[in-house]
């Protein structure tokens, strides 16, 4: 990685919590030969004060522009081609009224039709399958899996319809580390120009090397921005989270960003700066593990350890079953931190091998509710066959995350964070002013609202 532009000191945006910073922790990783470029990289160029206008949250307007400017426009997630492995697998994908339907036409090819019969308008499908043709349930239209229309029921009476001019209409298709995204737009720019470089930060934890081990899908009573802002930055760890506090350095957390995708490392087994004490080494370890226990019950630290040297071997241990010998070449830092992208606007993939990825959407065509998608991307082991991908659990606006135990114990960590979401939603009703962010580790949604603005124009 090459570019670094960091804030001149004393500018806005320059000031920086007390305690280790993040390139501090690295400096003493117990692998330091094995730490990644990309974990040295910093890019974090300030991008003002100024205040986030509320309308944002709460107008049904503003859903309308980002309809229209936004989803019509941007490219964004669609599913994971671990989903359609099969020609004829078809995946209906809805962003606000919009439906597409994603269609595996041939092995190596994937295309997004609008989803829609071209007679009288019906959905062409309205739940995910595998399909040899695309026929519409109510009159008998029929299309060919690469969208050339098959068959005219009583042809006779339709001597108007041009064949050749009723091929199904397409959104553009992209894919990249597994994931097949879209862009209904034909005059977008294209999709390896909008990812610049952000395939280069994955290069040592490729994402297409991954299947959907769980998928969890909860409905909010908000705005979707409401909760994917939520997931952006670890300021809220102090007041949200406060029993992770002993090995979380929440307020240490980096925010990087660059082109249309934002970084935030926030390092674990380290203190938060906001205790008035020193937790020990098991303490740390204890508190992070608290997220962990799945994977590390009642581990004792040895002399000459530290909780993220702990955390590190216990990682490439447990890695080394997947990864093999790759397993081996893995820093502390990566099997200890929580490194969370964002790819504008809405995909946030974890970094190294933790292996969350979210989407945050609108529901329906909602203005105040919205869907929240928590995936696990497993790797699977070298030379055996590519696992399925798990079919989606749908969790209510009543449910609670414990009701997805494939979750393991984060959903009891999600619960404390969607504890706060419709809570915004009717504070933001009664607020009389805009949405004010830190400097720096509201970066990331900082980020975010400028490339918003620059889609809606305003
Ligand atoms: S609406 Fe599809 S065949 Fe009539
Ligand atoms: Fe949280």
């Amino acid at each position: 990685m090459s570019i670094d532009i960091r804030p001149a000191d004393n500018a806005p945006g320059s000031a920086r919590s007390p305690g280790a910073s993040y390139q501090d922790l690295l400096d003493s990783d117990s692998r330091p030969e094995n730490v990644p470029a990309v974990l040295r990289w910093q890019s974090n160029e300030h991008l003002g004060s100024a205040d986030i206008p509320r309308r944002r949250y709460v107008d049904r307007d503003f859903h309308q522009l980002e309809k229209e400017r936004l989803w019509s426009k941007v490219w964004q997630m669609a599913c994971r081609e671990e989903d359609i492995p099969d020609v004829g697998d078809t995946l209906v994908y809805d962003i606000c009224d919009l439906s597409f339907l994603i269609v595996r036409s041939a092995p190596d090819e994937i295309k997004a039709f609008y989803n829609a019969c071209l007679h009288r308008g019906r959905q062409l499908k309205e739940t995910d399958g595998n399909n040899f043709e695309l026929r519409c349930a109510f009159h008998g239209y029929c299309w060919n899996l690469d969208g050339s229309l098959k068959q005219i029921p009583c042809e006779w009476d339709f001597p108007h319809v041009d064949a050749d001019e009723w091929t199904l209409p397409q959104a553009r298709v992209g894919t990249w580390g597994g994931f097949v995204f879209i862009n209904p737009d034909p005059a977008a720019e294209p999709f390896e120009s909008f990812l610049g470089d952000f395939p280069e930060h994955w290069t040592k934890w490729p994402l297409e090397q991954r299947y959907k081990s769980a998928h969890v899908a909860k409905i909010f009573p908000t705005n979707w921005k409401v909760v994917q802002e939520a997931f952006m930055e670890a300021f809220h760890v102090v007041a949200t989270h406060p029993q992770l506090l002993a090995g979380i350095g929440d307020a240490n957390s980096q925010y990087d960003w660059h082109g249309n995708y934002s970084r935030a490392i926030t390092p674990n087994g380290t203190p938060s700066p906001h205790l008035s004490f020193q937790p020990t080494q098991q303490e740390m370890f204890d508190a992070m593990s608290d997220r962990r226990l799945d994977e590390d019950p009642f581990v004792v630290i040895a002399d000459g350890e530290t909780a993220r040297s702990t955390a590190g071997a216990g990682g490439r241990f447990r890695m080394a079953e997947v990864l093999g010998a790759r397993a081996d070449e893995l820093s502390d830092a990566e099997l200890s931190d929580s490194i969370y992208y964002t790819l504008f606007p809405n995909l946030h993939p974890w970094g190294a091998y933790n292996r969350i990825t979210y989407r945050f959407r609108p529901y329906g065509d909602r203005h105040d509710m919205s869907i929240m998608e928590c995936m696990y991307l497993d790797p699977w082991p070298e030379g055996t066959e590519k696992p399925p991908a798990a079919p989606i659990h749908w969790l209510g606006v009543d449910d609670d995350w414990t009701d997805a135990p494939e979750l393991g114990m984060l959903a009891r960590v999600f619960n404390q964070d969607s504890f706060n979401l419709p809570k915004v939603q009717r504070g933001l009703a009664s607020l009389r002013k805009d949405i004010t962010l830190a400097n720096y580790q509201e970066t990331k949604i900082r980020h975010f609202h400028h490339l918003l603005s620059q889609y809606v124009g305003e």
